[in-house]
């Protein structure tokens, strides 16, 4: 039995194996059966993609679904996190898809359960599971993960994804730079540098955007003219290699981080991050089930 928690503590060779079991099953069409567990999406923060796509994943391996919805169940009367994971998992809920807004809610959790935990985004800490789709998408585009230029663009200090993702790719070998408004930047990052993103469009093999998390922010910025200060217009993908491409995980401020125009251009691989979510999945749950 394996938890799914963080990157961090896995080895890159496994994830080497996870990137390319989640190839396979898109490749393939064909899925782990993991019919006869039963498993909970313990959203406790907003989703479409992660919750819908892990709901895909699991229909495909054929998994029993026990739906679970913050707003109407018992959290609403103070119940914890431990004891409603404590009450599914006594009524047989074999395994836990969290998303949580508490950093790190999860080192509690895998102290005091014998079943699978997996990360589905912990506040401004880590994404573990996007991050795997997105290197499942960078893997599929340029059959490496090493020795790439990739940019970090937008609001770095609030994104569990900028995090998790730059630790992997830093891992990997690959060369990370950070594009971002000076009150964004995170000083708690050791890897990557910051740069301005025009001067570094012309070197980047992957231009990585994020999505600025309003929620979040406890000051204001000039929303109105981000796009043209530091999102990427049309004028700055002319300076783009041919052969780079344009991520995103969404949801998307439309015209703050990207030109609207740009999201389904050829060079947008912003969808093709989705479909690669659900095999990424697919993938996570055969890990916990079946290594
Ligand atoms: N990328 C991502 O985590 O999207 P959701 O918040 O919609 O799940």
């Amino acid at each position: 039995m394996n938890h799914f928690t963080s990157l961090e503590n896995l080895d890159l060779q496994l994830i080497r194996e996870l990137v390319d079991d989640a190839v396979n099953f898109k490749r393939k069409k064909a899925c782990p059966n993991l019919s006869n567990h039963y498993i909970s999406n313990l959203f406790f923060e907003n989703s479409t993609r992660t919750k819908l796509s892990f709901e895909m994943a699991e229909k495909k391996t054929g998994m029993e679904i026990i739906y679970f919805d913050a707003e109407s169940s018992s959290v609403k009367k103070g119940e914890t996190l431990y004891d409603t994971v404590k009450t599914l998992n006594s009524i047989g809920v074999e395994c836990f898809v969290i998303r949580h807004n508490q950093d790190r809610f999860y080192e509690d959790l895998i102290s005091r359960f014998d079943v699978p935990i997996i990360n589905a985004g912990d506040g401004c800490g880590d994404h573990p599971t996007q991050s795997l789709l997105d290197l499942v998408t960078i893997y599929e585009e340029f059959g490496t993960l090493n020795g790439l230029n990739i940019v970090i663009a937008g609001d770095v200090v609030h994104s569990r994804v900028a995090h998790s993702d730059a630790k992997i790719l830093t891992r990997f070998g690959s060369e990370i730079s950070f594009a971002t408004p000076e009150f964004w930047r995170d000083s708690s990052m050791t890897m990557g540098s910051y740069v301005s993103l025009d001067s570094v469009l012309p070197n980047a093999d992957v231009v990585m955007l994020l999505r600025n998390q309003n929620e979040r922010h406890k000051q204001q910025y000039d929303e109105k003219n981000y796009l043209q200060q530091y999102g990427l217009t049309k004028e700055r993908t002319a300076k783009m290699k041919p052969s780079a491409i344009i991520m995103h995980p969404a949801p998307i401020n439309r015209n703050v981080e990207i030109d609207e125009n740009l999201i389904e251009a050829p060079q947008s691989r912003i969808f093709t991050q989705m479909t690669n979510g659900v095999f990424a999945r697919i993938a996570v749950l055969n890990y916990v089930f079946n290594s």
